[in-house]
């Protein structure tokens, strides 16, 4: 039986249900949590069986490293070999916060099962109270991959970790919702060349990196496809897919909304089930069998906070037919939302 703790979200570590989440955590069991992106399963980083625990509940490939996830920066010592100085810059600018550094790993630190036998090992400091207070309660790093089956969106919400994974976790802290909605930003630094490797967009845009480190040359290594060799190897595999078939209509409005409408209608008469997402001020110019408002037109921070959930509604109403608008965007959190949003439609993509 999957335990459910509901606490508030600024709830410190003091709080005897983040004392007893963490306890089952320190004792090697599995514990959902939120954070400010998405909802995480956190496990003992140290604790090999514990680790195993959460590939196993999330169905996932075990060549996919975790993320450590530590609550000051005290732990970061223990983790990692030097650190070099855009990383120091880095962490001082955005932990807590929705960025993961990729760093040298020192040995023994973690179990081989968080690195997936790599040299390096990534680490974030989450700007949560209660996941803050949870890693403190436990009293350990916490290896933390978002509290998803593989495959399934990103839960940005407890319901969604209860509908994935209940029964197969120990337990899961409900402190409301999430507030990024994506997964954070994943990194590297190469020191020599003094760039930074985007291995993965999110919550900190390309924009932010920039501003906090002014000389950098910035790489964004999006997709598997893009990068000579999968850098970050959960870029290869399918992700946040929704079970009906979701296609990205990218153009000029009108164009893209007529060819839409055509598209849908077509669907409906082979016997689709069909859908669509776009933003609120969007929703009166389509009709389907559910059309959902994700956030609103120039709030793209309302569309991140909102797209998991609407990909897991699709679902639940059953559409087997999906149109979701495209947007161009190349480096703020648009960046972050297209890249899941080509994932999700397995880069089915038209442009009209
Ligand atoms: O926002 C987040 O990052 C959430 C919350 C729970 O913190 N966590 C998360 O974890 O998204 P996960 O496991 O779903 O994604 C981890 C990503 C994967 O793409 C993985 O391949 C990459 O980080 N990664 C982990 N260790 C790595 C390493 N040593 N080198 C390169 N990429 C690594
Ligand atoms: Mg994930």
């Amino acid at each position: 039986m999957t335990k459910i703790w509901k606490v508030q979200p600024d709830a410190s570590s003091a709080h005897p249900f983040l004392a007893e989440a963490g306890a089952m955590i320190a004792e090697g069991d599995t514990v959902a949590f939120p954070t400010e992106t998405v909802y995480g399963l956190g496990a003992d980083a140290g604790n090999t069986k514990a680790v195993e625990a959460i590939f196993t509940a999330k169905g996932r490939p075990s060549d996919n490293p975790l993320i450590v996830h530590i609550a000051h920066i005290g732990q970061l010592n223990g983790l990692v070999e030097e650190i070099n100085p855009i990383s120091r810059r880095l962490m001082d600018a955005f932990w807590p916060g929705p960025l993961t550094l990729v760093l040298p790993v020192r040995s023994g630190a973690v179990s081989p099962r968080v690195t997936a036998g790599l040299t390096t090992v990534a680490v974030r400091m989450p700007d949560h109270p209660i996941a803050l207070s949870l890693i403190r309660a436990a009293g350990c790093p916490v290896a933390a991959p978002s509290a998803n089956r593989s495959g399934r969106p990103s839960p940005t919400v407890a319901a969604h970790v209860y509908g994935d994974l209940d029964g197969r976790i120990g337990g899961i802290v409900d402190g409301g919702a999430t507030g990024v909605g994506l997964e954070s930003t994943v990194v590297v630094v190469e020191a020599r060349e003094g760039s930074i490797r985007v291995l993965r967009p999110g919550g900190v845009t390309v924009a932010d990196l920039r501003r906090a480190v002014p000389g950098a040359e910035i790489v964004v290594e999006t997709t598997a496809e893009e990068a000579e060799a999968p850098r970050s190897p959960g870029m290869k595999y399918a992700h946040y897919a929704p079970q009906g078939r979701l296609t990205i209509v990218h153009g000029d409005k009108e164009r893209a909304v007529s060819w839409a409408r055509d598209s849908l209608a077509e669907a409906k008469r082979t016997g689709e089930r069909t859908g669509v997402m776009t933003v609120a001020e969007h929703t009166g110019l389509y009709e389907a069998d559910l059309v959902i408002g994700c956030g609103s037109a120039g709030d793209m921070n309302a569309v991140a906070q909102q797209l998991y959930a609407a990909l897991r509604r699709f679902d639940e109403a059953g559409i087997t037919y999906i149109l979701a608008e495209g947007y161009e965007s190349s480096e703020g959190i648009g960046l972050a939302v297209m890249n899941r949003l080509n994932k999700a439609a397995g880069h089915r993509v038209v442009r009209v």
